[in-house]
């Protein structure tokens, strides 16, 4: 595996990886890799001749109270699963060669990018969408893989591929959970253990609401949106900062819920946030 951590380097990996005309998958990440990235990783290996991850903590996308400095980061852990996974390039480049002092571009889709996450983490999608078009001019792939875990994140992403006509292929991969339905994510390890027991609630609240929809029982979305809340009013430190049913296209909100779909929440739980989402077809 080669470990790229230069703008410059990557950008004559990409030449020459285009020149040889093989396909590029790329998967990019923050670090922290846990199960649900080597999914995407896999993914990407099954389809593509060479695979390019990237692990980049962007500061653009953390808002001035976030956890950006406290974001876990285990570089030499990560490098040991992508070897084991059969990568070809590790890239990993410092902040100041992503973002270096003068940078200025904004890239941002407005239509998806103020709700539901948006509304809570002001700049957030635009800190992403910026840094995601910055990676595909450096590593030029053939597919992109992103995981519905973050479910907004892809449909910004995919706007923003269709409106710009970038040249890469999104793939969108299932969400990989924990034995007890958990979401697999970088942030659980932030979790003390009691709160690692209260998070599989954020599970059984989607699973709950699938079937309160699907059954047809409860298709007002106030209704659904307050009887999902109680699952967290007894939870002492948790705050649920939405929970909420919208058009799994345009994430319009829905108040007469209709199918398909998304029915999306975060939760705090403590100083950890965590997201999760399901579609109901
Ligand atoms: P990060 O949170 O590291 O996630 C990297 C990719 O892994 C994202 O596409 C995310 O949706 C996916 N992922 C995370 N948890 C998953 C799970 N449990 N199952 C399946 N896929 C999962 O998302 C980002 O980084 C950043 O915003 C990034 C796109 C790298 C831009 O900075």
């Amino acid at each position: 595996m080669k470990i790229i951590q230069t703008i410059e380097a990557m950008q004559a990996m990409a030449y020459k990886l285009k020149r040889q005309g093989g396909s590029i998958g790329f998967v990019p990440t923050m670090g922290a890799l846990h199960a649900g990235h080597a999914s995407l990783v896999r993914r990407a290996r099954r389809e593509n001749d060479v695979v390019v991850v990237s692990l980049f903590v962007n500061p653009l996308q953390f808002g001035p109270k976030e956890d950006f400095k406290k974001y876990p980061r285990t570089a030499a852990k990560d490098l040991l699963l992508l070897k084991r996974e059969k990568v070809d390039v590790a890239f990993i480049p410092s902040v100041q060669q992503m973002v270096p002092t003068g940078f200025s571009t904004q890239i941002r889709v407005p239509s998806l990018d103020g709700v539901l996450e948006g509304a809570f983490r002001p700049g957030h999608f635009q800190g992403v969408a910026t840094i995601v078009t910055k990676l595909f001019n450096l590593v030029q792939p053939t597919r992109a893989y992103f995981g519905e875990k973050d479910y907004q994140q892809v449909r910004v992403i995919r706007r923003m591929t269709e409106d710009l006509n970038m040249p890469v292929r999104l793939v969108a991969c299932p969400t990989v959970r924990e034995d007890d339905g958990l979401a697999m994510s970088s942030r659980n390890r932030t979790l003390s253990r009691r709160e690692r027991d209260e998070a599989v609630k954020i599970h059984q609240a989607l699973f709950l609401g699938r079937e309160l929809i699907s059954q047809k029982i409860m298709l007002d979305s106030r209704r659904l949106v307050k009887r999902l809340s109680q699952i967290f009013a007894n939870v002492p430190g948790s705050r649920v900062d939405y929970i909420a049913v919208v058009d799994p296209e345009t994430l319009a909100p829905m108040k007469k819920i209709r199918r398909p779909a998304l029915l999306a929440m975060a939760v705090r739980l403590g100083k950890t946030r965590l997201i999760d989402n399901i579609v109901i077809p």
